[in-house]
Protein backbone atom coordinates (compact mmCIF):
# COMPACT_ATOMS: atom_id res chain seq x y z
CA UNK A 1 0.00 0.00 0.00
CA UNK A 2 0.92 3.00 -0.79
CA UNK A 3 -0.01 7.04 0.50
CA UNK A 4 -2.66 8.65 -1.37
CA UNK A 5 -1.55 10.35 -4.36
CA UNK A 6 -4.09 13.28 -3.50
CA UNK A 7 -3.45 16.61 -3.64
CA UNK A 8 -3.71 17.58 0.18
CA UNK A 9 -6.83 20.52 -0.20
CA UNK A 10 -5.72 24.12 -0.91
CA UNK A 11 -7.65 25.99 2.06
CA UNK A 12 -5.32 23.86 4.53
CA UNK A 13 -2.92 24.50 2.42
CA UNK A 14 -2.26 28.15 2.11
CA UNK A 15 -3.35 28.06 6.35
CA UNK A 16 -0.53 26.30 6.51
CA UNK A 17 1.97 28.46 4.40
CA UNK A 18 0.38 31.41 6.21
CA UNK A 19 1.97 29.79 9.53
CA UNK A 20 5.14 29.07 7.99
CA UNK A 21 5.43 32.76 6.57
CA UNK A 22 5.04 34.08 9.72
CA UNK A 23 6.77 31.73 12.09
CA UNK A 24 10.57 32.63 13.04
CA UNK A 25 11.36 29.46 14.35
CA UNK A 26 9.83 26.26 13.33
CA UNK A 27 10.05 22.25 14.36
CA UNK A 28 9.47 19.74 11.81
CA UNK A 29 9.27 16.30 13.33
CA UNK A 30 10.04 13.38 11.05
CA UNK A 31 10.09 9.80 10.98
CA UNK A 32 9.34 7.02 7.65
CA UNK A 33 7.17 8.23 6.20
CA UNK A 34 9.11 11.38 5.11
CA UNK A 35 11.75 8.63 3.50
CA UNK A 36 8.12 6.29 1.95
CA UNK A 37 9.29 8.50 -1.45
CA UNK A 38 12.92 7.70 -1.53
CA UNK A 39 11.56 4.12 -1.56
CA UNK A 40 12.01 3.17 2.19
CA UNK A 41 9.60 1.20 4.02
CA UNK A 42 8.12 2.30 6.96
CA UNK A 43 7.97 0.12 9.89
CA UNK A 44 3.65 0.76 10.87
CA UNK A 45 1.16 2.26 9.19
CA UNK A 46 1.19 3.10 5.67
CA UNK A 47 3.52 0.23 3.88
CA UNK A 48 4.68 -0.66 7.24
CA UNK A 49 6.83 -3.66 7.51
CA UNK A 50 6.46 -4.15 11.20
CA UNK A 51 2.34 -4.34 11.34
CA UNK A 52 2.24 -7.70 13.47
CA UNK A 53 4.47 -10.14 11.18
CA UNK A 54 7.24 -11.72 13.03
CA UNK A 55 10.64 -11.88 12.44
CA UNK A 56 12.24 -15.35 10.55
CA UNK A 57 13.61 -15.65 14.20
CA UNK A 58 9.93 -16.01 15.17
CA UNK A 59 10.11 -12.94 17.73
CA UNK A 60 8.71 -9.52 17.13
CA UNK A 61 11.61 -7.63 15.04
CA UNK A 62 11.16 -4.58 17.76
CA UNK A 63 12.71 -7.39 20.21
CA UNK A 64 14.95 -8.45 17.35
CA UNK A 65 16.76 -4.75 17.18
CA UNK A 66 16.71 -4.33 20.90
CA UNK A 67 19.16 -3.61 23.37
CA UNK A 68 18.80 -7.07 25.54
CA UNK A 69 18.49 -9.27 22.14
CA UNK A 70 22.02 -7.47 20.96
CA UNK A 71 23.54 -8.14 24.09
CA UNK A 72 22.70 -11.79 23.93
CA UNK A 73 22.54 -12.48 20.50
CA UNK A 74 24.22 -9.62 18.35
CA UNK A 75 24.14 -12.18 15.16
CA UNK A 76 20.29 -11.67 15.66
CA UNK A 77 20.02 -7.96 16.28
CA UNK A 78 22.93 -7.67 13.18
CA UNK A 79 20.62 -9.92 10.77
CA UNK A 80 18.15 -7.02 10.54
CA UNK A 81 19.94 -3.82 11.51
CA UNK A 82 21.90 -5.63 7.54
CA UNK A 83 18.47 -5.89 5.69
CA UNK A 84 16.98 -2.70 7.31
CA UNK A 85 20.79 -1.05 5.96
CA UNK A 86 20.14 -2.96 2.59
CA UNK A 87 16.88 -1.37 2.37
CA UNK A 88 18.34 1.71 2.61
CA UNK A 89 21.24 2.04 0.56
CA UNK A 90 21.38 3.81 -2.48
CA UNK A 91 18.11 5.98 -1.89
CA UNK A 92 18.71 9.57 -2.23
CA UNK A 93 16.91 12.48 -0.75
CA UNK A 94 13.05 13.33 -1.46
CA UNK A 95 11.32 16.25 -2.34
CA UNK A 96 10.32 17.01 1.52
CA UNK A 97 13.67 16.37 2.55
CA UNK A 98 15.08 18.93 -0.09
CA UNK A 99 12.06 20.92 1.01
CA UNK A 100 13.18 21.27 4.57
CA UNK A 101 16.46 21.55 3.64
CA UNK A 102 16.10 24.07 1.34
CA UNK A 103 13.79 25.94 3.93
CA UNK A 104 16.48 25.62 6.88
CA UNK A 105 19.48 27.32 4.54
CA UNK A 106 17.46 30.46 2.68
CA UNK A 107 16.01 31.47 5.77
CA UNK A 108 13.26 32.15 3.80
CA UNK A 109 10.54 32.78 4.83
CA UNK A 110 11.71 32.21 8.56
CA UNK A 111 14.14 32.45 10.53
CA UNK A 112 15.32 29.30 11.73
CA UNK A 113 13.50 25.68 10.64
CA UNK A 114 14.66 23.10 12.91
CA UNK A 115 14.39 19.35 12.00
CA UNK A 116 14.12 16.23 14.54
CA UNK A 117 14.30 13.27 12.76
CA UNK A 118 13.65 9.28 13.76
CA UNK A 119 14.91 8.46 10.73
CA UNK A 120 18.42 6.83 11.10
CA UNK A 121 18.37 6.56 6.57
CA UNK A 122 20.44 10.05 7.00
CA UNK A 123 18.66 11.48 3.85
CA UNK A 124 17.60 14.92 6.08
CA UNK A 125 21.61 15.21 6.49
CA UNK A 126 22.34 14.13 3.26
CA UNK A 127 19.97 16.88 1.35
CA UNK A 128 21.55 19.45 3.68
CA UNK A 129 19.42 20.30 6.40
CA UNK A 130 21.28 22.66 8.40
CA UNK A 131 19.43 21.91 12.45
CA UNK A 132 19.07 18.73 12.57
CA UNK A 133 18.81 16.75 15.33
CA UNK A 134 18.95 12.39 14.63
CA UNK A 135 17.23 11.83 17.81
CA UNK A 136 18.14 7.58 16.64
CA UNK A 137 21.11 8.01 15.54
CA UNK A 138 22.16 7.34 11.63
CA UNK A 139 22.96 3.57 10.86
CA UNK A 140 26.16 4.77 8.70
CA UNK A 141 28.41 6.13 11.82
CA UNK A 142 29.78 2.74 13.45
CA UNK A 143 31.57 2.43 16.49
CA UNK A 144 32.89 -0.37 18.47
CA UNK A 145 31.32 -1.65 21.26
CA UNK A 146 34.77 -2.03 23.49
CA UNK A 147 37.49 0.46 22.84
CA UNK A 148 37.28 4.01 21.44
CA UNK A 149 37.22 3.26 17.54
CA UNK A 150 34.61 4.84 15.16
CA UNK A 151 34.16 4.81 11.46
CA UNK A 152 31.68 6.64 8.83
CA UNK A 153 30.36 4.00 5.98
CA UNK A 154 28.54 4.68 2.61
CA UNK A 155 26.80 1.73 3.05
CA UNK A 156 27.28 -2.30 4.88
CA UNK A 157 28.45 -3.97 1.47
CA UNK A 158 32.08 -4.65 3.36
CA UNK A 159 30.85 -6.06 6.86
CA UNK A 160 30.65 -9.20 7.70
CA UNK A 161 27.43 -11.03 9.02
CA UNK A 162 29.16 -10.05 12.55
CA UNK A 163 31.21 -7.19 12.06
CA UNK A 164 34.32 -6.78 14.15
CA UNK A 165 36.67 -3.90 15.34
CA UNK A 166 39.95 -3.45 13.08
CA UNK A 167 41.24 -2.24 16.06
CA UNK A 168 40.85 -4.51 19.19
CA UNK A 169 38.59 -7.49 17.42
CA UNK A 170 35.07 -6.48 19.71
CA UNK A 171 31.83 -6.16 18.43
CA UNK A 172 31.25 -3.22 16.36
CA UNK A 173 27.50 -1.91 15.82
CA UNK A 174 25.79 1.28 14.40
CA UNK A 175 25.25 4.19 16.00
CA UNK A 176 21.10 3.99 16.49
CA UNK A 177 19.23 3.46 19.01
CA UNK A 178 18.03 -0.25 19.83
CA UNK A 179 14.41 -0.40 21.53
CA UNK A 180 15.18 -0.27 25.17
CA UNK A 181 18.01 2.07 24.77
CA UNK A 182 18.54 5.57 26.35
CA UNK A 183 18.55 8.28 23.50
CA UNK A 184 21.79 9.35 22.91
CA UNK A 185 22.62 12.27 25.61
CA UNK A 186 24.38 15.16 22.87
CA UNK A 187 20.87 14.78 20.93
CA UNK A 188 18.70 14.76 24.17
CA UNK A 189 20.72 17.82 25.60
CA UNK A 190 20.08 19.90 22.38
CA UNK A 191 17.07 19.07 21.63
CA UNK A 192 15.81 20.26 25.22
CA UNK A 193 17.92 23.44 24.99
CA UNK A 194 15.99 24.02 21.30
CA UNK A 195 12.88 23.59 23.11
CA UNK A 196 13.01 25.86 25.75
CA UNK A 197 14.22 28.42 23.41
CA UNK A 198 10.77 27.68 21.91
CA UNK A 199 9.22 27.33 18.53
CA UNK A 200 5.93 29.09 16.79
CA UNK A 201 5.23 26.48 14.35
CA UNK A 202 5.76 22.69 14.89
CA UNK A 203 5.04 20.13 12.00
CA UNK A 204 4.80 16.33 12.91
CA UNK A 205 5.68 14.56 9.56
CA UNK A 206 5.22 11.14 8.47
CA UNK A 207 5.16 9.62 11.75
CA UNK A 208 3.28 7.46 13.85
CA UNK A 209 4.52 9.49 17.05
CA UNK A 210 4.85 6.33 19.24
CA UNK A 211 7.02 7.75 21.58
CA UNK A 212 6.75 10.48 24.21
CA UNK A 213 9.69 12.83 22.91
CA UNK A 214 8.12 13.09 19.66
CA UNK A 215 4.91 13.39 20.80
CA UNK A 216 6.03 16.55 23.39
CA UNK A 217 7.09 19.36 21.16
CA UNK A 218 3.36 18.45 19.67
CA UNK A 219 1.60 19.03 23.35
CA UNK A 220 4.04 21.88 24.35
CA UNK A 221 2.69 23.61 21.14
CA UNK A 222 -0.71 22.77 21.90
CA UNK A 223 -0.26 23.95 25.49
CA UNK A 224 1.27 27.62 24.42
CA UNK A 225 -1.68 28.28 21.74
CA UNK A 226 0.99 27.63 18.75
CA UNK A 227 -0.11 26.20 15.72
CA UNK A 228 0.29 22.56 14.56
CA UNK A 229 0.08 20.87 11.70
CA UNK A 230 0.56 16.66 11.10
CA UNK A 231 1.31 15.48 7.33
CA UNK A 232 0.48 11.81 7.52
CA UNK A 233 -1.91 9.82 4.86
CA UNK A 234 -3.38 8.15 8.43
CA UNK A 235 -4.31 9.05 11.33
CA UNK A 236 -1.99 9.11 14.32
CA UNK A 237 -1.74 8.95 17.72
CA UNK A 238 -1.56 12.71 17.88
CA UNK A 239 -4.52 13.34 15.00
CA UNK A 240 -6.56 14.85 17.28
CA UNK A 241 -4.12 17.11 19.44
CA UNK A 242 -3.37 19.37 15.86
CA UNK A 243 -4.71 22.12 14.67
CA UNK A 244 -4.13 21.38 11.09
CA UNK A 245 -3.75 17.92 9.23
CA UNK A 246 -2.72 17.37 5.45
CA UNK A 247 -4.01 13.60 5.24
CA UNK A 248 -1.33 13.16 2.47
CA UNK A 249 2.22 12.05 1.60
CA UNK A 250 4.69 14.18 2.67
CA UNK A 251 6.33 15.25 -0.43
CA UNK A 252 2.72 16.41 -2.05
CA UNK A 253 2.47 18.31 0.75
CA UNK A 254 5.39 20.10 1.08
CA UNK A 255 5.72 21.13 -2.06
CA UNK A 256 1.99 22.65 -2.32
CA UNK A 257 3.17 24.80 0.92
CA UNK A 258 6.24 25.60 -0.84
CA UNK A 259 4.80 26.86 -3.83
CA UNK A 260 2.75 29.09 -2.27
CA UNK A 261 5.25 30.66 -0.20
CA UNK A 262 6.84 31.01 -3.62
CA UNK A 263 8.95 27.56 -4.08
CA UNK A 264 12.93 27.67 -4.62
CA UNK A 265 14.56 31.53 -5.38
N1 LIG B 1 4.23 10.62 3.59
C1 LIG B 1 3.92 10.88 4.89
N2 LIG B 1 3.66 9.92 5.78
C2 LIG B 1 3.68 8.64 5.37
C3 LIG B 1 3.98 8.28 4.03
C4 LIG B 1 4.25 9.34 3.12
N3 LIG B 1 4.56 9.13 1.83
N4 LIG B 1 3.93 6.94 3.92
C5 LIG B 1 3.63 6.47 5.15
N5 LIG B 1 3.48 7.48 6.01
C6 LIG B 1 3.18 7.47 7.45
C7 LIG B 1 2.47 6.22 7.96
O1 LIG B 1 1.06 6.34 7.82
C8 LIG B 1 2.91 6.18 9.42
O2 LIG B 1 2.03 6.91 10.25
O3 LIG B 1 4.42 7.49 8.13
C9 LIG B 1 4.26 6.90 9.41
C10 LIG B 1 5.43 6.00 9.65
O4 LIG B 1 5.34 5.49 10.95
P1 LIG B 1 6.39 4.46 11.51
O5 LIG B 1 6.66 3.42 10.49
O6 LIG B 1 5.94 4.03 12.85
O7 LIG B 1 7.74 5.31 11.58
P2 LIG B 1 8.24 6.24 12.74
O8 LIG B 1 7.12 7.01 13.34
O9 LIG B 1 9.39 6.97 12.19
O10 LIG B 1 8.74 5.16 13.78
C11 LIG B 1 9.40 5.62 14.91
O11 LIG B 1 10.02 3.46 15.69
O12 LIG B 1 10.59 1.45 14.85
C12 LIG B 1 11.07 2.53 15.53
O13 LIG B 1 13.20 3.43 15.70
C13 LIG B 1 12.19 3.17 14.76
O14 LIG B 1 12.55 5.47 14.27
C14 LIG B 1 11.58 4.46 14.28
C15 LIG B 1 10.51 4.72 15.31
Amino acid sequence: MTASPLPPPPALVERAAAWVAGARRILCVTGAGVSAESGLPTYRGVGGIYDGVDTDDGIAIEEALSGPVFRRAPETTWKYLLQIERACRGATPNAAHEILARWSRDARPPAEVWVLSQNVDGLHSVAGSRHLIEIHGDLHRLRCTTCDWRDRVDDYEALSPLPTCPNCGALIRPEVVLFEETLPSTATRRLHAQLALGFDLVFSIGTSSQFPYIVQPVVMAKHQGLPTVEINPRETAISALVDLRLPCSAGLALEAIDRVLGGAP
